[in-house]
């Protein structure tokens, strides 16, 4: 038996307690309750029907648990429905005996209220940041240690091209890093653990590849983040930026660069051949001239006229030269007029085909019927074919086919003539200084070097472009376009006069 004492001592025990303590009987009557539930309820609660004080009802609720331990003998716990206010709000019911015979029932609140009411808060915490986060207007990802992927946002489905919930439940963020196994992944790891890239734990502006979804690398800048919990790595978040499209306008501005300084060379190499050309026409004036007075007006004997041919013969030659300079510099009268591409290419392949070097050279032409006329001079295009096709033969040494082919892009209004030679092709350290003029790979004596510069001048007089495709041992393409109804090329003049006014002649 518990002594007087100790059950005073218990009795004090319930009423210090800071949690409700409510003791009904089974006919609902509030017989006991501990200072805290009384003075909860302003010391009303004893005597009272609890139903009846509680609920103004004059049955128990039908979820009551106290009705559920009186109808089973046995500790209910119950929390709070909607229907049912119980004197405690969560807690526990539990009976009381009396010679085998449910005597009361204790109702105690054990305050999981104030638990689940935490575990609540940090749910709503929990989905709040989580929603911050995927709707961050940056691609994210955010994986635990073991790699698995726990936060994958809209932005990083749209770059990677894998669903959220794909990437949630079955992609592991090594699988995102390029090669077999981890490798780059740990390389990653490594750097985000060193000091180097913005501090330990930390990468900023990190470049680095990562593979799409169909296999494609995708360059990224990176600012990732270990997270610590006490110390210990729990997961790696991570924000990126797709440098695709960074990176392909660099490509192009790199690529407009060069073909600038290739113009502006050209043209202060243009300005300088026209004048050496100007200084040398004159003198070479003179020397023909008075090399053809000296054989018709003297008497000279055989030896002495054979030198003043070979004189007269070489003096042409280097005039042949100075025309050719000329016309490079466009310091020569041009006529504009719509030509047929087509007929302009067969005039030319109709000249050259007869001569030797092309008995052995099978001639493959692809004309397009369909090709609309573009606005040039005559002369100019059949030089410019001229040296292309000669450049071809020349370099199959005159074996091998030759394929000439027009096409008509409507898409950019553009006629394009392709001239394609199965030649040796061009080394890669040749081909940026073929359109240098006077440069050639030829022997001396059997080229000046001025052919393509020439066409490349020509081209950009009519507003046209000229590129070359070539593999080495298979052949060599220089592909030419020329705007169909383009703006006006320079020189051309209004009223159908066709004097250049940068003419020095
Ligand atoms: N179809 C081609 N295949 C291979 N190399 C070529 C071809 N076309 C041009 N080349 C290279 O480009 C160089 C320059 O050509 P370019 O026509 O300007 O001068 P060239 O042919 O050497 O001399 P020129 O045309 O004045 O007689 C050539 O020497 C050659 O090395
Ligand atoms: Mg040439």
């Amino acid at each position: 038996m518990r002594s007087l004492e100790a059950s005073q001592y218990l009795l004090r025990a319930i009423d210090a307690l800071k949690r409700d303590v409510v003791i009904i009987t089974p006919d609902f009557r509030i017989v006991a309750a501990n200072r805290h539930a009384a003075e909860k309820w302003d010391h009303r609660l004893i005597g009272q029907i609890c139903h009846l004080f509680i609920h103004d009802r004059d049955a128990p609720c039908d979820d009551c648990p106290a009705v559920q331990t009186l109808r089973t003998g046995k500790a209910v716990v119950h929390h709070q429905s909607l229907t049912m206010v119980s004197p405690i709000k969560k807690g526990i019911c539990f009976p009381i005996f009396s010679g085998g015979r449910i005597d009361a029932v204790a109702m105690v609140d054990y305050d999981i209220s104030r638990m689940s009411g935490l575990e609540e808060k940090l749910q709503r915490a929990n989905t709040f940041l989580n929603n911050i986060l995927r709707s961050a207007v940056d691609p994210f990802i955010a994986a635990d240690m073991s790699g698995k992927i726990i936060i994958f946002n809209e932005e990083a489905s749209e770059v990677t091209g894998y669903a959220e919930s794909e990437a949630l439940s079955a992609l592991y963020i090594w699988q995102i890093y390029p090669g077999e196994g981890k490798a780059a992944a740990r390389n990653v790891m490594r750097d985000l653990r060193s000091e180097k890239f913005g501090g330990r734990g930390k990468l900023k502006r990190y470049h680095v590849d990562i593979i799409g979804k169909d296999g494609r690398p995708i360059p990224i800048s990176l600012y990732a983040s270990l997270i610590y919990e006490e110390g210990r790595e729990v997961a790696s978040i991570g924000f990126f930026h797709d440098l695709r499209e960074r990176l392909r306008m660099k490509g192009e501005l790199e690529h407009a660069q060069i073909q600038l300084m290739q113009a502006e060379k050209m043209a202060s190499l243009g300005k300088l051949a026209a004048g050496v050309a100007h200084q040398l026409n004159n003198p070479l004036g003179s020397i023909t001239l008075f090399a053809r007075l000296m054989t018709e007006e003297y008497q000279l004997p055989d030896a002495a006229k054979a030198d003043l041919e070979r004189i007269l013969a070489d003096a042409q030659r280097c005039r042949d030269t100075v025309k050719e300079l000329l016309e490079f510099a466009r310091q020569t009268r041009q006529q504009i007029q719509p030509q047929d591409l087509n007929q302009a290419l067969a005039r030319t392949l109709f000249l050259l085909q007869n001569q030797t070097l092309f008995h052995n050279v099978r001639i493959v032409r692809d004309f397009d019927a369909g090709l609309p006329p573009v606005r040039s001079d005559v002369q100019q295009l059949n030089h410019l074919f001229m040296n292309l096709i000669l450049n071809a033969a020349q370099a199959m040494a005159g074996h091998g086919q030759l394929t000439i082919r027009t096409v008509f892009d409507a898409a950019s209004d553009t006629a394009i003539i392709e001239i394609g030679d199965t030649g040796p092709g061009i080394a890669p350290e040749v081909l940026p200084h073929i359109f240098e003029p006077f440069f050639t790979t030829k022997e001396e004596g059997q080229g000046t070097g001025l052919g393509l510069s020439m066409a490349y001048s020509i081209v950009e007089n009519h507003s046209g472009r000229i590129e070359v495709d070539s593999h080495l041992a298979h052949g060599t393409t220089f592909r030419v376009r020329l705007p169909v109804v383009g703006p006006r090329t320079k020189g051309e003049n209004g009223d159908g006069s066709n004097f250049n006014p940068h003419s020095g002649g």
